[in-house]
């Protein structure tokens, strides 16, 4: 917590914040992910998906917001932390009508180790699975997200990358009533280990810093799709972000199989089993 003026003992603007509230403000946009996953699914099966698996699904926030899409959706968000997935618990799942609770399930359980039920679509956000920092882990996950897919299930991983995803720097973003600071505070170039933080900066001075904390291996496109088929998908695409008139992203993701030198581009791969 930073130092912050204080009138009369009232709480900071920090001591009040929602650290997840905060996270899913500055990094997640669940109803942007889940178009993606919606419509990459039938463009490639030409059926819509039913199941869906998230898999480091902290808050649950896209799983809910998958059953919220059509009645007969369901969704299973797996994480590895207690207090995470309560907060999701009462925060998310709780404003969802009574039929679309009943078809959420959280568990929480490694996603390496879980035997969910099958899903149409796993989906891996938010670079999470960066976690696992030798091929073998990497691959031992692939693996258990391929066992848990249905024989036409597609996997959906995010990915970040460019020059400025293997420095050392802060970026600062100016949100409604905070500042949400990126911190890429240490990378190893022998071994691609990186460690990141967020914080959050706020009007009155006060700070929450290191509101969460992600000691990642900085993983490239061709190694992850390399991965994923050595797991044993048949199929993984990169799609890559087209550009506007500016040259500004313009948030439409197409299959890519070369890329460009963006000094910090983020992608999807979709792999298919
Ligand atoms: C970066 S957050 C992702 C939150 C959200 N899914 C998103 O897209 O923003 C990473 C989450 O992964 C969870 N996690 C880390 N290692 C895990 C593992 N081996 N199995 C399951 N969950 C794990 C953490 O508890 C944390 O909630």
């Amino acid at each position: 917590m930073g130092r912050a003026s204080r009138k009369s003992n009232q709480p900071t603007m920090a001591e009040k914040a929602d650290r997840h509230e905060l996270y899913e403000a500055s990094v997640q946009d669940v109803e942007v992910e889940i178009d993606f996953l919606d419509e990459t699914y039938e463009a490639i099966r030409g059926r819509k998906a039913r199941r869906f698996r998230e898999d480091f699904c902290g808050t649950a926030s896209a799983a809910c917001e998958w059953v919220r899409r059509r009645p007969d959706n369901e969704a299973t968000g797996i994480d590895l932390d207690r207090p995470t997935l309560d907060w999701g618990i009462d925060h998310r799942v709780s404003r969802l009508s009574a039929d679309q609770q009943l078809r959420v399930r959280l568990l929480q359980q490694d996603v390496r180790e879980v035997s969910a039920p099958q899903a149409d679509i796993v989906g891996a956000f938010n670079f999470s699975y960066f976690t696992f920092r030798t091929r073998d882990a990497l691959r031992g996950y692939f693996e258990n997200v391929r066992s848990g897919l249905a024989e036409d299930g597609v996997f959906f991983l995010d990915a970040f990358g460019g020059s400025e995803a293997i420095s050392e720097m802060k970026e600062k973003t100016e949100l409604d009533g905070f500042t949400y600071v990126w911190h890429q505070a240490h990378y190893e170039p022998v071994t691609a280990f990186m460690r990141c933080h967020i914080h959050f900066h706020f009007d009155d001075g006060s700070k929450l810093n290191k509101a969460f904390t992600y000691e990642w291996r900085h993983w490239t496109l061709p190694e992850i799709q390399e991965l994923l088929l050595e797991a044993g998908f048949a199929k993984a695409t990169v799609y890559w972000e087209g550009t506007d008139e500016d040259g500004e992203g313009n948030g439409v993701y197409e299959p890519e199989p070369h890329g460009e030198a963006d000094p910090a581009w983020i992608a999807y791969i979709v792999a298919e089993r």
